[in-house]
């Protein structure tokens, strides 16, 4: 049996997602001589590690009862009654995370698996790439702070995954890795990379105005709360930017071109929620109605996209041909076109839904059973 010990930072959707993939996997994975323990979990506050950390685990039950604990609102400390492990707060719980990693890093191996949305968790991780471990990422932000820290976490390139970065499960860095291994020169890359702005572009196609279109994206759940935090495009510019850096541009965030649907004067400093969605999003009704028909007259739409190409990585609206993987796009899948040389006339495309607790999960635990020759 191998054995692949992790740390899982961040029990939100995705991270209780997770523990539910590897409680349920567990005779698949046993079929493959594989076997994931899971040492220690941590949220914002404070870390729960098996008490010894060495040889034992939080077993399967203990898991789903942190769930429990932690879907209820309740703080990890509350876990520490049941025994078997140890609770740290901050900041202690950053050394424990350290003299964990010095311990089995280099020996049994260790995964950081970084579920969180933080940045905070950028420290731990550059300390504990040069203790050994590996780290497989669903958080963009370690990968979308500075050109450094980006470099510090790819030292050893075969010890990090975080497929779940862009587009949830979807293949797409897998893909694109195995392109640029191949030698197959990327000339370019567009995609749709939010599953609201994709159902909010493709909507527009009706002659729907924008005000009625979010409104009905927010109520079918596809927004967050405050739909601005979708409509200034900075989740897409994240995921933009990580694709590019892949392909080898050396920038930072604010080196990107950002279209927001919104402007400054709507922002969420000025404006109330309910006073964007009510008032705000009427004053931009006809502008984006007269793109929408300009576009159509060309024989094209509107999608709000990446575009990655030489030394170029903009995110915002752009027209493209109807009869395209992108112009066809309805609802909230995200799309990506891929052009190489060998993918030239007709791009290779990656299709399907880009967000949602189970898939990035998912993709996080493939990411996960993907390095598993690097432990003994
Ligand atoms: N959901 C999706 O569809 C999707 C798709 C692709 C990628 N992602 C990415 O996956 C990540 C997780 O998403 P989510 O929806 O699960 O977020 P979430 O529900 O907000 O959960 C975030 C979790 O991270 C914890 N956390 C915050 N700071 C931390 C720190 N410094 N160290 C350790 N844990 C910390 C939070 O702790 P508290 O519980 O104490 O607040 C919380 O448990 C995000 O980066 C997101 O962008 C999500
Ligand atoms: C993901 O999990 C969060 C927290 O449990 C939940 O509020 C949200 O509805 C889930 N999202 C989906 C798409 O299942």
């Amino acid at each position: 049996m191998k054995t692949i010990p992790l740390i899982l930072m961040g029990c939100g959707g995705v991270g209780r997602q997770l523990l539910q993939h590897i409680a349920s996997c567990r005779s698949l994975h046993f079929k493959q001589g594989l076997h994931l323990r899971v040492v220690g979990v941590c949220d914002s506050r404070s870390l729960v590690v098996a008490a010894d950390f060495l040889n034992k685990e939080l077993d399967d039950s203990f898991l789903s009862e942190l769930c429990r604990v932690k879907l209820g609102g309740s703080s990890l400390a509350k876990l520490a009654d049941l025994g078997e492990c140890q609770v740290f707060v901050h900041p202690e719980s950053q050394g424990k995370l350290l003299e964990i990693a010095s311990h089995l890093g280099k020996s049994t191996g260790l995964v950081f698996v970084d579920c969180s949305a933080s940045s905070d968790t950028i420290v731990v991780l550059k300390q504990v790439v040069d203790l050994g471990s590996c780290i497989v990422l669903a958080n963009k932000k370690p990968l979308t702070s500075t050109m450094e820290d980006f470099e510090k976490l790819f030292t050893h390139p075969r010890r990090i995954r975080h497929e779940s970065t862009v587009g949830a499960g979807l293949p797409v860095i897998a893909s694109l890795n195995r392109i640029i291994s191949s030698g197959d020169p990327v000339h370019r890359i567009v995609g749709s990379l939010s599953g609201t702005l994709g159902f909010v572009m493709s909507e527009l196609e009706d002659g729907k105005p924008l005000s009625q279109v979010v409104r009905a994206a927010k109520s079918l759940g596809y927004t967050e709360p405050d739909p601005r935090d979708d409509l200034g495009g900075m989740d897409v510019a994240r995921k933009a930017l990580i694709l590019a850096r892949i392909l080898g541009q050396q920038i930072n965030l604010n080196d990107l071109k950002i279209e927001s649907l919104y402007p400054e004067e709507m922002g969420s400093s000025v404006m109330t929620v309910d006073d964007f969605l009510g008032r705000g999003l009427l004053l931009l009704d006809k502008d984006v109605q007269k793109r929408v028909e300009k576009a159509s007259s060309n024989g094209n739409v509107l999608r709000y996209v990446c575009v990655i190409e030489g030394s170029r990585c903009e995110v915002g609206i752009q027209e493209l041909p109807k009869n395209s993987a992108l112009g066809r796009l309805r609802g909230s899948d995200n799309v990506l076109e891929i052009y190489t040389r060998c993918y030239s006339e007709q791009p290779l495309v990656i299709q399907g839904a880009g967000a949602g607790n189970d898939t990035t999960a998912a993709g996080v635990l493939a990411d996960i059973i993907d390095i598993q020759d690097l432990f003994p």
